[in-house]
């Protein structure tokens, strides 16, 4: 049977208009991979985040995420973090960044991290326990929630299963998302509600290709109309007044 085409072959095209590296994060993870020499990058994407001043080695599955890499980044490797093609202990470091909830089977991703590193293992992404502290998701999609499995919503049970598989202790940091953060992941416009009103800015954001179209379309409606009469502003004067907010992203380091 023929593998199934990548996801981002069929969602990424419009990837590089509403996302890249934001330079507070990138300077956060660059300071977590500590004194790497090498760094595997797994679910590279278009190269956000990879550190200029390493030896990186990219792995990315789909094609029109490769193709969208700038000439700066080194190419990417055609390949899934479940199989990873590198040797054991290969690098010092393997980082994914914003990837391991699209992987078939996380785990054998998170395993084959740990395999290749020799030092750590640096992941970044939403603790899917955290999802309702974002109004977008708690006030508008819900239907978020579904695209997770119930048991890793629960408290603690993201943070279990990575130490079950990447081995402990962990470490794991709140990433506090800047308020004009200017990676435009599904959280980042936390303060900028509008931004999510405009369809360029969902189409770098799988969530609104994962969900029905008619939840997103009936949210946006929504959003709309709360900030138009001014309800989301009243509900959220604290956030207006923030310089950067808790959308739920974390830092993973294992090891080292
Ligand atoms: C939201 S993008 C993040 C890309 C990049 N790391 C960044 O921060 O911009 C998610 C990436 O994970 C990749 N991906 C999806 N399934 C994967 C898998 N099984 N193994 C490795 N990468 C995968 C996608 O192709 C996509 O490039």
């Amino acid at each position: 049977m023929a593998a199934p085409r990548p996801l981002y072959d069929a969602i990424g095209a419009g990837y590089t208009a509403g996302r890249r590296e934001d330079p507070r994060i990138a300077a956060a993870i660059r300071a977590a991979l500590g004194g790497a020499g090498s760094v595997a990058n797994v679910g590279a994407g278009t190269g956000s985040y990879e550190p200029r001043d390493l030896h990186v080695v990219a792995v990315e599955p789909s094609a029109v995420m490769r193709g969208q890499r700038p000439r700066d980044r080194v190419p990417a490797v055609r390949g899934a973090a479940e199989a990873l093609p590198l040797d054991d202990d290969a690098v010092d470091v393997a980082l994914a960044v914003h990837s391991d909830h699209h992987w078939r089977d996380r785990h054998a991703g998170l395993r084959e991290l740990r395999r290749v590193a020799r030092d750590r293992v640096v992941l970044v992404n939403v603790d899917p326990g955290t999802h309702l502290r974002f109004w977008l998701t708690r006030e508008y999609l819900p239907g978020l929630l579904d695209l997770v499995p119930a048991w890793l919503r629960e408290p603690g049970a993201w943070a279990a299963e990575l130490e079950a598989a990447l081995g402990g202790p962990l470490e794991i940091r709140p990433i506090p998302v800047p308020h004009d953060c200017a990676d435009g992941f599904y959280g980042a416009y936390w303060r900028r509600p509008a931004a999510y009103l405009d369809p360029a800015v969902r189409d770098a954001i799988s969530v609104f290709h994962l969900l029905p179209g008619d939840q997103v379309a009936e949210a946006v409606a929504r959003l709309a109309a709360d900030l138009e009469d001014g309800s989301w502003a009243a509900r959220h004067a604290d956030l207006l007044a923030a310089e950067a907010h808790d959308v739920g992203l974390r830092m993973v380091i294992a090891g080292g």
